[in-house]
């Protein structure tokens, strides 16, 4: 079988256009939508994503904030900028890229964000909105990005078995959430699997749908996968790869090239799933700048 290889670039690029749109008619009514990104510490591959986020908010015309703290930065200093954004107008949606260092509780500082602008949906009342399928609320990004990827291929999710390997708020338990909701692009039968669910390939052999985010290089094969299934790989592992200028190079959880023979549709790793998270985090942004402002429609 001839896969179809989903392309998250022309989707990402797409559902941005749509943001750059309605960032244009918000500044026609004298409202710019503004997203703070705080990094803590050092981390490169943490480094690189604040960079494209905020080089995509100016792409879009939307106000950025980057506040970078030093690794050794304590927990009181980091709340004290919490509250200052909270209480920040120029700013609709903050987001603490994870993981922070280890002096850090990372729960703690999620909930003294202010829900109306946690854009990354982590804050519990944000997860109890997913759960009770609360539109108001917001849906953490790559989740969202996943479910536009299926929609934009004419992928049917209503009445599908989507097995998600993974259990992460972050990706597993919410798209979980998000996939077996009510109404439309919704509607599946989800099952949740984990790095201790046994005879794991039984299981996601079985599925219509297989989204594979347990953060492990190349964990899903050929074995795990049925004909015709469709495979959206979340992953982004970081492998050695001493041909590589970097010494590495990035795979997915997914061993694409045994898989994808099989499959009708799959993500590539990189150019799938990952440029979605920050398209959805900037339609989140505008979300949250409309609901704070009262330009709700
Ligand atoms: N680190 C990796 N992915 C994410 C994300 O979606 N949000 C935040 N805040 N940190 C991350």
């Amino acid at each position: 079988m001839e896969p179809t290889i989903i392309d998250g670039k022309k989707v990402a690029a797409s559902a941005l256009n749509d943001v750059r749109a309605e960032i244009a008619s918000l500044s026609n009514r004298g409202v710019q939508p503004g997203l703070a990104v705080v990094l803590v510490g050092d981390d490169p591959a943490s480094r690189a994503y604040v960079g494209s986020k905020e080089r995509t908010c100016n792409d879009l015309g939307m106000f950025s904030l980057k506040k970078e703290l030093p690794a050794d930065t304590t927990q009181e200093a980091l709340l004290g900028l919490i509250d200052e954004l909270n209480d920040d107008p120029r700013v609709h949606g903050i987001l603490v890229q994870s993981p922070p260092p280890p002096q850090i509780d990372e729960a703690a500082v999620v909930r003294a964000l202010d829900p109306a602008k946690d854009v990354d949906g982590f804050h519990p009342a944000n997860v109890a909105k997913l759960a009770l399928e609360d539109a108001t609320g917001f849906v953490p990004c790559t989740p969202l990005g996943c479910q536009r990827l299926l929609t934009a291929y004419d992928i049917p999710i209503e009445g599908a078995h989507v097995v998600v390997v993974g259990r992460s708020l972050i990706v597993g338990k919410s798209l979980g959430l998000l996939l077996m909701a009510k109404g439309e692009a919704a509607n599946a039968t989800v099952t949740i699997a984990h790095s201790r669910t046994r005879d794991l390939a039984a299981i996601t052999r079985s599925a219509d749908i297989v989204v594979a985010a347990i953060g492990r290089p190349h964990f899903l094969t050929e074995t795990h996968i049925r004909e015709g299934a469709v495979v959206i790989d979340v992953g982004i592992n970081r492998v050695e790869d001493t041909s590589k200028k970097k010494g590495y190079r990035l795979v997915g959880d997914v061993d694409f090239d045994a898989v994808a023979p099989k499959c009708q549709a799959i993500t590539p790793v990189p150019g799938g799933v990952g440029p979605m998270t920050i398209a959805m985090l900037m339609m989140n942004t505008v979300k949250a700048c409309r609901q704070q402002t009262g330009l709700d429609s």
